[in-house]
């Protein structure tokens, strides 16, 4: 098994094949670039992955003018969510108030259009390549070590991009001395299930309750996908449908008479809370983007498109490095992704903070999450705040940042 392959040479050695590694090798394609995909899981693995389902216009953009369309064509654009608390429900009205909107479009099929895409080309993406071994980043040539099909072999490339996801391989690569890592624990997380019923409500419902937060998100006409925040701990196999129903309803109940359309709960998983973020991305010749270098919590769904926007900003500088080798047009990158990075962490803490019961906590903090809540919705400030951040605060390349 370990007969090392007489190394092959490219210019980009793209580790991962998800949304992320997979648009940059869209990109890349165009600009005739010779890169390589490394994927640890098979297609049909990621695939079958659910994660979450809202795309911000920016992202939209970036999907389409690579040339996919479905999500205009099959996604659904939300013009507003609803904020519920008290039993009320609060409308944020994204496109009046920034003029922009959001995507439901679930990442699986973000991934699907990409790898469809990628293979009708002849795209170079290997799946189930697992990466032992990232190599010689203080040289012109790092490498990559995989083993592919039983036989360990190596990649020589110019760059190798780390896009392997939260459990990334390329980012323990990044020596102690030099790595700064930054995280949060919540101490919550959310129960989510996919149930086969029509939808409750036209838009996204984010409710705050005192059982604590739930949210009515939607996938097709026939398939709804909703969350209910639980212990970090929980145990799917104890709840069954019975019990999920009468969970959702209490914590969306309230004097407007709002219920939810039930129906049979096809998929349960828990899903923990984590804020974190890893500098430098860059490390000799080696940058990471998207869950490599960073993991929000899902409240927002920044994840995705954070991910995405990494590979936009990095693409932008990509060229002139690849002429130039001078790796401040890498740190330009780090710099202007960290930016959208911590952005994206804090609003994404700000909203499950404001949202969310913490465990234990005090009729104090209850109340006061209440008036947050309440100031928030009912100042044109607030909602614009809110609105921004929701929607991805405009372009990812900023005009007059280039
Ligand atoms: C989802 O539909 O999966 C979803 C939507 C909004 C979120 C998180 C997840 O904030």
């Amino acid at each position: 098994m370990d007969t090392v392959r007489d190394a092959e040479r490219t210019r980009v050695a793209i580790v991962g094949g998800g949304p992320a590694g997979l648009l940059l090798s869209l990109l890349l394609a165009r600009d005739g670039i010779d890169h390589v995909v490394l994927e640890s899981r098979s297609r049909e693995e990621i695939e079958n992955t659910h994660r979450a389902g809202i795309l911000e216009a920016g992202s939209v953009s970036t999907l389409v003018d690579a040339g996919l369309d479905r999500v205009v064509r099959e996604g659904d654009r939300h013009d507003g969510i609803d904020l519920r608390f008290d039993g009320e429900m609060h409308r944020i009205d994204l496109a009046g108030l920034t003029g922009s909107a959001v995507w439901l479009y679930p990442q699986t099929a973000v991934f699907k259009d990409l790898a469809d895409r990628r293979a009708a080309d002849g795209g170079d993406v290997r799946y189930s390549a697992t990466v032992t071994e990232v190599l010689d980043l203080d040289t012109d040539t790092p490498a990559v070590r995989y083993e592919l099909d039983g036989v360990v072999r190596e990649l020589r490339a110019d760059l190798v991009v780390g896009a392997d996801g939260s459990r990334s391989v390329c980012r323990h690569v990044l020596p102690e001395a030099v790595r700064r890592s930054y995280s949060y624990e919540y101490p919550y997380a959310w129960f989510g299930v996919i149930v086969e019923a029509p939808r409750s409500a036209e838009e996204l419902v984010y409710t705050a309750s005192e059982h604590g937060f739930a949210l009515v998100s939607q996938r097709t006409p026939t398939h709804q996908r909703l969350y209910f925040q639980c212990d970090p701990d929980e145990d799917p196999a104890g709840w069954d449908d019975e019990r999920i129903w009468a969970e959702l309803q209490r914590r969306v109940a309230g004097a407007d008479g709002f219920t939810l359309k039930e129906g049979h709960v096809e998929e349960k998983t828990v899903l923990r809370f984590r804020s974190s973020v890893v500098e430098p991305v860059r490390h000799g010749r080696m940058v990471l983007v998207g869950d490599a270098a960073h993991t929000v919590p899902p409240t927002g769904a920044k994840g995705l498109n954070l991910a995405l926007a990494d590979v936009v900003l990095l693409h932008d500088v990509l060229g002139t490095w690849l002429r130039t080798h001078d790796d401040a047009t890498l740190d330009e990158y780090g710099l202007r992704a960290g930016r959208r990075v911590w952005r994206a962490q804090n609003f994404s803490a700000w909203m499950s903070r404001m949202l969310h019961s913490h465990p234990g906590e005090s009729g104090f903090e209850a109340r006061r999450r209440v008036a947050e809540l309440r100031t928030v919705v009912e100042s044109e400030a607030g909602r614009r705040f809110l609105a921004e951040g929701y929607t991805g605060w405009g372009p990812i390349v900023q005009e007059g940042t280039m």
